[in-house]
C-alpha cells in the first residue's frame, strides 16, 4: 500500500488526549475509492486519495466521509516559495478538478490592485502563477480566511476539510460544523475527492471540552476577546475550552476569540455556554476537566504590545473584516484624513459590497485602503517599507513580529483608528 511507511506529519492535537488516535492498520475503502487509489480515475485524484488515506491510517480513521466544502491554505507565495509553487504546478498538470465548493486562503497580495499598493513585479508574477495552479483545479480565485462570510457557509453537523486555523475554529465552534485542522495539501486532496478521513473532530466524542474557563472580567470589544483568546490559547494549547461567563458576543468578537486561540495555542474548537450551538444543545464538558479562572486581561494586552509609538501602518481585518466592521470603520473615518498607511483587509466580495454601499468611497477619501485577497501577515510587509503596525487583532499582533519583522501595538478599533489619524499609538482603548 502506498504511503505506509514514510509520511511525516505533525502530531495531531487529539492524539495525546484520546487513545483512539493511535495508529491502526487500515482504512476501509469502497470499491470506487479503491479504484481511485489504483489510479483508474487519473493521477491527480490518485495522489489526492493517497494523501487522504495516509492521514486516515495515521489517525485511526475507519472510513472516508463526504464533505460539503473545502478551504485551502498555503496560497501566499511569501509562504510557499518556489518549492511550494512547483509542487502545486506538478499536481495541477495532472488534470484534476475539485468536487465540492472550494475557496482559498489569503494570497500574498491584492490580486487586482497590487501595483497601486506597491507590491513588486517579481513577487506578483509568482503569486499569479500560484493562483493559476488553483484555477486549473477549477477553484475560483476567491482568497479569504472568512469563507463563511462570502458564501462558503456550512451548517450544523456538516463535515468539511478546512485549513485556515481561524476559520476552522469558527466553523467548528460557532457554526457547529466539523473539520480537523487540515494542511494545504490535505485540504486540496479532500476538495478533489469530495471526501476526507473520518477521525478527530468529525467524531462526537472528540468534541468534548477538557477545560472549563470561568470568565470573571468584562469583555467590551474585539480586542478584549482577542486578549482573552491569547491567554486561554497559551493555557490550554491544543485542547478544547468551554467558556462560562460570556453572555454576549458579536460575530467580529467571536472570530477574534477563535483566531487568537488557534494562533497562540492550536485550538480548533471552543464552546461558550448559552451561545455556541453544541454548548447549547448538549453536554459538552468531558467527565474530567480542569478549571481556569480569568479575572483580568492585563497580561494579554501586555504580551501583545511593544513600546513603539510611531506607527507606519494600521492593519484591521485579521481575520478578514466583515461587512459590519467596514461600516464601523467608515463611520469613524468619515470626513477625516489618515497620516499612517491604513489597510482594512477583507474578501473581494465584501469589498464589492462596500463599494456599492458607498462605504469604500468614505474610507478611500480618508486615505485608507480596503485591500482584498491578502492580509498583513501573508503579504511581504517589509518590502513595502513597514516597520511598525497597530492592530486590533490578537492573531496579527502575535504573528507580525516573527512573520513580518515589525513592531506591534495592540488595542481596540477606536485606538487603532486614532493611531491612523495621528500616526502615533497612545492608548490601547
Ligand atoms: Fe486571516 Fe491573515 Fe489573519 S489569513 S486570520 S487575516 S493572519
Amino acid at each position: 500500500m502506498l504511503f505506509d511507511d514514510d509520511l511525516s506529519v505533525a502530531q495531531h492535537p487529539l492524539e495525546s488526549v484520546f487513545p483512539i488516535y493511535q495508529k491502526v492498520s487500515a482504512v476501509e475503502l469502497t470499491n470506487e475509492e479503491k479504484s481511485i487509489l489504483d489510479g483508474k480515475q487519473g493521477p491527480a485524484r490518485q495522489k489526492a486519495m493517497e494523501i487522504v488515506v495516509a492521514l486516515g491510517k495515521i489517525y485511526g480513521a475507519e472510513n472516508l466521509i463526504p464533505i460539503v466544502s473545502a478551504q485551502i491554505s498555503g496560497v501566499s507565495y511569501k509562504n510557499l516559495g518556489d518549492p511550494g509553487l512547483e509542487f502545486l504546478h506538478e499536481w495541477a498538470k495532472q488534470g484534476g478538478q475539485v468536487s465540492v465548493p472550494t475557496t482559498l486562503n489569503p494570497a500574498g497580495m491584492d490580486l487586482e490592485h497590487w501595483q497601486e499598493l506597491g507590491f513588486k513585479d517579481d513577487f506578483a508574477k509568482k503569486q499569479l502563477q500560484v493562483i493559476d495552479c488553483f484555477q486549473q483545479f477549477q477553484i475560483p480565485p476567491i482568497c479569504s480566511c472568512t469563507p463563511y462570510l462570502i458564501g462558503n457557509l456550512p451548517k450544523l453537523g456538516d463535515h468539511l476539510a478546512w485549513a485556515e486555523s481561524s476559520a476552522i475554529a469558527f466553523a467548528n465552534s460557532v457554526l457547529g460544523s466539523r473539520t480537523n485542522r487540515e494542511g494545504g495539501p490535505s485540504a486540496l486532496a479532500a476538495a478533489l475527492l469530495g471526501k476526507t478521513a473520518n477521525y478527530g473532530l468529525h467524531l462526537d466524542h472528540a468534541r468534548l471540552a477538557s477545560y472549563l474557563i470561568l470568565v470573571q472580567c468584562p469583555l467590551q470589544n474585539e480586542a478584549d476577546f482577542g486578549a482573552l483568546g491569547y491567554k486561554v490559547g497559551k493555557l490550554v494549547q491544543n485542547s478544547i475550552p468551554y467558556f462560562r461567563g460570556i453572555h454576549h458576543a458579536t460575530l467580529p468578537q467571536l472570530k477574534a476569540l477563535g483566531a487568537a486561540m488557534a494562533a497562540v495555542g492550536s485550538v480548533a474548537l471552543f464552546h461558550i455556554e448559552g451561545l455556541t450551538p453544541e454548548a447549547s444543545m448538549k453536554h459538552t464538558l468531558a467527565d474530567h476537566y480542569q478549571t481556569i479562572e480569568i479575572q483580568d486581561l492585563q497580561d494579554g494586552y501586555q504580551k501583545l504590545n511593544s513600546t513603539a509609538s510611531d506607527i507606519d501602518m494600521v492593519a484591521i481585518g485579521c481575520p478578514h473584516a466583515s461587512w459590519e466592521e467596514i461600516q464601523h470603520i467608515a463611520g469613524l473615518l468619515m470626513g477625516k484624513k489618515v497620516k499612517a498607511k491604513f489597510w482594512i483587509t477583507t474578501a473581494a466580495p465584501t469589498y464589492y459590497f462596500a463599494q456599492r454601499a458607498g462605504l469604500a468611497k468614505i474610507i478611500e477619501n480618508a486615505g485608507a485602503h480596503i485591500v482584498s485577497d491578502t492580509c498583513m501577515i501573508v503579504a511581504p510587509l517589509q518590502d513595502l517599507g513597514i516597520r511598525s503596525i497597530a492592530t486590533n487583532s490578537a492573531k496579527a499582533a502575535y504573528y507580525a513580529p516573527s512573520h513580518c519583522g515589525v513592531q506591534v501595538r495592540y488595542g481596540n478599533l477606536r485606538a487603532c483608528v486614532d493611531a491612523a489619524l495621528s500616526g502615533r499609538f497612545t492608548d490601547a482603548g
